[in-house]
């Protein structure tokens, strides 16, 4: 970290004809980018976004905003501006503000990145260095974390113990390895008690590091998509979006508007015969989403970080806070399908209600299915892996006089304390149990893993993850390679009121 990598040098010169370019292009009115590059030119997520991208270099598309809904029900898709690395280097401020955004034919109160929520989209390859410049212009305190990038958790790089002060500014240095799994991942806040709340009102955005599965024949021509669900409040201000009862923080609290990019059931514009690839995040702070396209397949390339061996059909696609899921949609035959969210239950509230999330709206005459790639990648068998030790861990909320307590085994956070401490270059396996009568997505930072048993019946999670479901009085064990990376994180349950609230503990990886 403290040696910079040769091939991340750029130099002066080179800064400074960047700028220049950008300059003459005419969108460094902000001043914000002086690296950045927005968009690639090649896919629906690369169209500049004018009010959100600083910077807009070549001829902008009249994209609206991102967040920018004109009104329930519109039919219009959007995706946030994207931010790509050039030369080894993404830098770029992001901008966190509260503020009201349009909304309908009137206005809502967000927490936005650079004017938008979801902020911008992070662009990178591996090897690259990521300097952003977190400019907290709130009232409050926060910092970021760029959820399952498998990079240094200290110092000024993803370190979830940072905190920035409302009115200040922080630099990230982040940077990815070599030989970082492709796929999409996120930033969202995390400064404990306030990362659901924050999250809640809108503070979140997508990296995406870029991906042999591009050029592959059966996907370099689809059309790629993002697709961020995340629910809010629909409230005009700032204290009716942070408010949250006991009750709710208790079961994790869920939001009247469910929106996907930041828009209420927008519109998919898909012709038949022609694959579309859509990279999903549930980033809500508590909500689970059941998809169901209807009357199609979802063909799942990857979960979380993970690529999968080869596409698997599925027809119903649980995600669960934090968790990711890439799929192949291969529309054949004109009409109108809607993307769902079914009802499911994650404790005793019962379930939820079945929501319409965005129609796919397919054009052209009948075709025949796109093909599907027959094989994706080469996931390290984790039955052959070497497991040093087994460990347990409890997620438990305990019931008693009083609210109730969110602990993992029988402790609340504290950020001074060590609860595991790992050898660097050993592999473990994890039974991590939930014992109280609620689901908790566990996640941790930093190392992914692959699912080896679960209690609940039905096939395995593939690929590796970085969050997994631990539903009601059940359990999940996780084979978990501490490699490469040491340093000291997090993990914690992915309802983040109940992060918020002590469900979390401290992990230390060191020596080896
Ligand atoms: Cu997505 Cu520790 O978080
Ligand atoms: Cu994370
Ligand atoms: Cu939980």
């Amino acid at each position: 970290m403290d040696q910079p990598h040769p091939k991340h040098k750029l130099s002066q010169d080179a800064r400074l004809s960047r700028r220049r370019l950008l300059g003459l292009a005419g969108g460094t009115a902000t001043g914000l980018v002086a690296l950045s590059v927005v968009g690639c030119g090649d896919d629906d997520e690369a169209k500049p976004t004018p009010t959100a991208g600083p910077d807009t270099p070549g001829p902008s598309s009249p994209t609206p905003a991102a967040t920018g809904s004109p009104a329930a029900g519109d039919a219009g898709w959007r995706q946030p501006a994207v931010i790509s690395s050039a030369n080894g280097v993404l830098e770029t401020t992001l901008v966190m503000k509260g503020e009201s955004i349009p909304w309908g034919n009137g206005t809502r109160w967000a927490i936005t990145v650079n004017g938008t929520t979801p902020g911008p989209t992070l662009r990178i390859r591996p090897g690259d260095r990521l300097r952003i410049k977190l400019d907290n212009q709130t009232a409050h305190s926060t910092n970021i974390h760029t959820h399952g990038l498998r990079v240094s958790p200290e110092g000024n790089a993803d370190n979830p113990f940072i905190e920035i002060k409302g009115g200040e500014a922080f630099d990230y240095e982040i940077d990815v390895p070599d030989d970082h799994p492709s796929g999409l991942f996120w930033y969202h806040p995390h400064l404990h008690h306030h990362v659901a709340e924050q999250l809640f009102a809108g503070m979140f955005g997508a990296i995406i590091v870029e991906d042999e599965i591009d050029g592959l024949a059966e996907v370099a021509g689809a059309t790629q998509r993002l697709v961020m669900l995340h629910d809010t409040r629909n409230t005009t201000t700032e204290a009716g979006m942070l408010a949250a009862t006991v009750m709710e923080t208790r079961d994790g609290r869920e939001g009247d508007l469910v929106l996907v990019n930041g828009l209420a059931t927008p519109d998919i514009a898909a012709t038949s015969g022609k694959l579309e690839r859509w990279r999903l995040l549930n980033a809500s702070s508590s909500r689970f989403y059941r998809l169901k396209l209807d009357g199609h397949a979802l063909n799942l390339i990857a979960s979380d970080g993970g690529r999968l061996a080869a596409p698997q059909p599925v027809d119903e696609l649980v995600l669960v806070p934090g968790e990711r899921a890439e799929v192949l949609v291969q529309p054949v035959k004109a009409g109108s399908y809607t993307l769902r969210s079914l009802p499911i239950s994650r404790g005793p509230m019962g379930a939820s209600a079945e929501l319409a999330l965005a129609t796919m709206t397919v054009a052209g005459g009948d075709a025949s299915p796109a093909a599907l790639p027959a094989k994706l990648a080469t996931i390290r068998d984790p039955n052959t892996m070497n497991v040093a030790s087994t460990r347990n861990v409890t997620m438990e909320m305990q019931m008693g006089g009083g609210p109730p307590r969110f602990v993992i085994n029988g402790r609340e956070f504290d950020p001074s304390r060590v609860d595991i401490n790992v050898t660097l270059g050993t592999i473990e396996d994890w039974v991590v149990r939930n014992v109280g009568p609620m689901d908790h997505p566990f996640h941790l930072h930093v190392w992914p893993f692959q699912v080896m048993e679960q209690s609940r019946p039905g096939p395995l999670p593939r690929g590796w993850k970085d969050t997994v479901n631990v539903p009601a009085g059940g359990f999940v064990r996780v084979r978990l390679p501490f490699e490469q990376i040491g340093g000291k994180t997090v993990f914690h349950c992915h309802i983040l009121d109940h992060e918020d609230l002590g469900m979390m503990a401290t992990i230390e990886a060191t020596g080896g």
